[in-house]
This record gives C-alpha cells, structure tokens and sequence, in this order.
C-alpha cells in the first residue's frame, strides 16, 4: 500500500521505517527540508535501537523523504498526521500543526484518501481535522479521517512498534476501518513475524499476532490520554508510597514486589524515583485534564498526578541539601541527563531540572550521559558545567555522585572505583539503581528514595569532615 507520513519527529520517522518494513510504499514528508536533506543523505537524527538498520534496508526503495506534500501525497491511499503537539501556555494541546497540515491535505485530496491521526491529540481533533480538510477540498472529494494512536517508547520505539501490546484504529465507518486493517495486516496476522528478516521480538513480547481493538475515532482519542494519563498515575502513586515508606521506615522497593505481584495491578511502571518526564506524560497528562475541564468534567485526579511528580523532584533536591548541608562550590557528579535510560532525549528531563536547581545554588556540575551529552550541551551553553567522558571522570574529586536517569550502565558501576574517585564517598540515587546494603559494603553514604539511607564507615568519617550534621 502506498502511504504519505507527514513529519518526520520521532513519531512519523519509525512509523514510516516501520510500515516499509511491514512492505508498505511509504514518503515521509516534512517541511524542514534541513531535516528532510538530511535523511536522505543517510544520517539518523535519533537515538533509537534498531532505527538506522531499518533506514538502511529500507531507504531510497520502500521509504523515500520528500519536501513536497504534494508529492508525497499523489497515489497515497493513507496519510498519517504525525506532526507535534506541544503544550499551549493554559495547558492545552496546541493543534495549529496539525491543523495547518489538515489545510494542506484538503488542498491536495485528488481520490478517496484516509486521513489518520497519529500525533497525540485531545478527543474531537478527527472532528476538526475532517471539517478543515472539507473546508479547503477545492472540488468535492471522498476522504474520510481516522484515529490510529500509537504507543511507542523512546529508546524502544522500533520494537514497541513492530511487536505491539495493542493496535488501536479507531474509525467511524468501515471503508476506512479496512484501510487501516489491511495496512496492519503483516502484524495482525502474523506474518511479519515469520519473515526471517524480522527484526528480533523483544524478550518478554507474547506477539505471535499483535491484537486489534477497534473503536470510534473519539474513543480511539480517548485511549490514547488515558493510558499515558494511568501511566503517569502509576508512577506517581508509587512516589507517593515511598514518601510514605521513607517517613515510616519500610522499604518501598520490597513494597512494590508485594503488590506488583497481584496480576490485577501488576509490577511495570512502578520504579519509584524523581518522576516521569520527557515530551509525552507532562504534556498529555495537562491535556488530558484540560480537555476534561472543557467538557465538564474536573477531573482533579491527574491534578495530583502533575503536584506528586514536582513534588519528587523537590524532595531529591532537599535529600542533597540534607547530606551535603551547603550547596554553594560544591562539586557534584551527575550520571545522566536524559529523561530516562535509552534515549537522547532530555525534554522535560527531571535530570536537567534538578541540575538547573543545583547550578542556581552555586554548585558545579560534572557530568556524563552516554547518549544526551550533545543536546545537553546545547541546554547548558554557558553554565558551571564540565561535561566528562565517562562516570569515574565525573566522580574524580566530587563532594558526592548523583545518579539521575537509570541507563542500563549505571547499574552496573565499578563501586570501588567511584568510591576511590569521590571526594567524599556519598552517593544520592534518584533511580534506586543498587541495593543499600552492597553501597554500604562499598564504604559508600547511599541515599536513594522510599528507603532508609545507609552510611557507610568510610562515608561517615569523610561527610562528619565535610558537613558537620547530616540529617538523613
Ligand atoms: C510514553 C509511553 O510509555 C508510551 O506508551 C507512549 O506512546 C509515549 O509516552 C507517547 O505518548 O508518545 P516515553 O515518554 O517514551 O513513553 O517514556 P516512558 O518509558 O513511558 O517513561 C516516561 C517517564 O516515566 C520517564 O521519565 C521515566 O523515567 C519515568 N518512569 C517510568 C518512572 O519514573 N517510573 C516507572 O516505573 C516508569
């Protein structure tokens, strides 16, 4: 089938690599004909897993890049709406991309043509884009305008794609329902799956078939907010218990593997932490509520959803007050920069707002990120911080180490060679990557979230030498 993206952001990019892996003719468009440059000249402009391999195989046959909507469009049965949604100043969705990509269709629309939304939008867009695109059609044409979510991860957006928990499709009629189908079939019928090119299942992905949920376009909406909406929710119900836990001294990790074990709430997302971030959860959770509001309903729920999350951030903050007691001239190593592990991507990173927080109380910051380094670099132009090439280097001469996005291998430090590095041997982890006891074998003060500090002997001496009193 042959299918026009329309944006080339993280969302029309794999969508497009992933559907000409599905043997699909797919053109992505983008008016940011850098960008546009750029991918046809083989660069990757993301760090995704599996990504350059399927811009490889499928570049310049399946896939093309395009400037020219116009282009992209001519013999296309399907457009996807893939362009961004960023938060307005009230909270809301702003929808003028999608809505001047709407206008632009409508223009172009020749023969019957589905419109699919793909960007991440409140309930009734379908209805809009379809009046826009009516508006601006010059003669009458036949289209119809569907909703088809997606629920890809940064970092595992390839596989979350290829191998999904759920399509969803939510169309108003049954011409389009078809289209959508039939475009999902090598997935939903398994087929793909056979291919011995196929990129690898994850581990733990029952897909044998990737099951289809269809539904009307605002439902399909409504899908979408309300899953980041829960997920979100999860995360900041389990910060919410391990504040409870700190203040009463349980452990919050053994208290997630009690109730993560009942298969009704089961254990995914619910790492405890310094919050969510990246350019979904804030975002949609705000639209999510803001739409709400506009059709009646206050749902004040997901208003403290937003309130526990910054709440986190400010707790981590004041758990570095508390051990280091003065900020100002301190050297802090920070170990991660990103939003979470496996991606570059540092919007709405908790790291980069807790480093903005220390760098206005005077601290110096040396830090690492094995994939964030350039963007972080761009966002820090001009402030006290060194950027390192690894964690030891970080950690060289630091009043204490910082562990602030849970990459796979900070997991899995030389805990001897951080402790011989440090200044002073303190370690906060806002990720609870290690175990208390193994950071205290290790000589190491460990201060980490929704369980009790341990001080190690060596790291009482050093942190009695450099502040005094330590609450903890
Ligand atoms: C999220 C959703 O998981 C995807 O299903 C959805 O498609 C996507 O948003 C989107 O709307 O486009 P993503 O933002 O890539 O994906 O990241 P997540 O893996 O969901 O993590 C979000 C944040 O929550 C990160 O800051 C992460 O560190 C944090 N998190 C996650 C926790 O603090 N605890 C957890 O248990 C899980």
């Amino acid at each position: 089938m042959r299918v026009a993206v329309v944006g080339s952001g993280y969302v029309g990019l794999v969508a497009s690599a992933c559907l000409a892996e599905l043997g699909h003719e797919v053109v992505c468009v983008d008016n940011d004909q850098e960008k546009i440059a750029a991918l046809v000249n083989g660069e990757v402009p993301i760090h995704e897993e599996f990504l350059p391999e399927l811009l490889a195989r499928h570049r310049g046959h399946r896939l093309r890049f395009s400037g020219s909507l116009p282009e992209a469009m001519r013999d296309s049965r399907i457009v996807f709406i893939a362009v961004g949604t960023p938060p307005a100043e009230n909270g809301e969705a702003d929808l003028s991309y999608v809505e001047a990509v709407a206008r632009d269709v409508g223009r172009q629309l020749r023969d019957y043509t589905v419109i699919v939304e793909k960007s991440t939008v409140p309930v009734y867009t379908c209805e809009w884009v379809r009046r826009v695109i009516s508006l601006n059609a010059g003669a009458p044409v036949e289209f119809d305008v569907a909703s088809n979510p997606e629920f890809l991860r940064e970092g595992t957006a390839v596989t979350d794609f290829l191998y999904p928990d759920r399509i969803v499709i939510g169309a108003d009629n049954e011409r389009s329902a078809l289209a959508l189908r039939e475009l999902y079939e090598p997935l939903t019928s398994g087929d793909y799956y056979r291919q011995p090119t196929a990129i690898p299942r994850p581990a733990g992905s029952p897909s044998t078939a990737a099951p289809l949920v269809a539904t009307s376009s605002k439902s399909a909406e409504l899908i979408k907010h309300a899953s980041n909406a829960f997920l979100a929710l999860k995360i900041s119900f389990i910060n919410a218990v391990a504040n409870v836990c700190e203040a009463v001294g349980a452990d919050v990790e053994q208290v997630t593997t009690g109730i993560g074990l009942d298969s009704r709430i089961g254990p995914r997302f619910l790492r405890p932490g310094i919050g969510y971030g990246g350019s979904c959860f804030p975002k949609d959770v705000m639209a999510f509520r803001a739409v709400a509001r506009d059709y009646g309903y206050d749902f004040r729920l997901l208003e403290e959803v937003m309130r526990i999350n910054d709440d986190q951030r400010q707790r981590f903050l004041r758990k570095v007050r508390n051990t280091l007691w003065t900020l100002k001239s301190k050297r802090l190593a920070v170990l991660g920069l990103a939003f979470k592990g496996g991606t570059d991507d540092i919007r709405e990173s908790p790291a980069v707002a807790i480093v903005r927080a220390l760098l206005k109380e005077g601290c110096e910051v040396a830090a690492y990120d094995p994939a964030a380094m350039e963007r972080a670099r761009a966002e820090f132009d001009g402030c006290a911080v060194h950027f390192c090439s690894d964690p030891y280097h970080a950690a060289h001469e630091a009043d204490a180490l910082l562990i602030l996005t849970d990459w796979e291998e900070f997991a899995a430090l030389d805990l001897e060679r951080i402790a011989h590095a440090l200044k002073y041997p303190v370690v906060l982890d806002g990720r609870n990557l290690y175990r208390p006891e193994a950071m205290a074998q290790h000589g190491l003060t460990y201060v980490s979230v929704g369980r009790g500090t341990v001080a190690g002997a060596a790291g009482r001496g050093a942190l009695s030498r450099t502040a005094g009193s330590v609450k903890e």
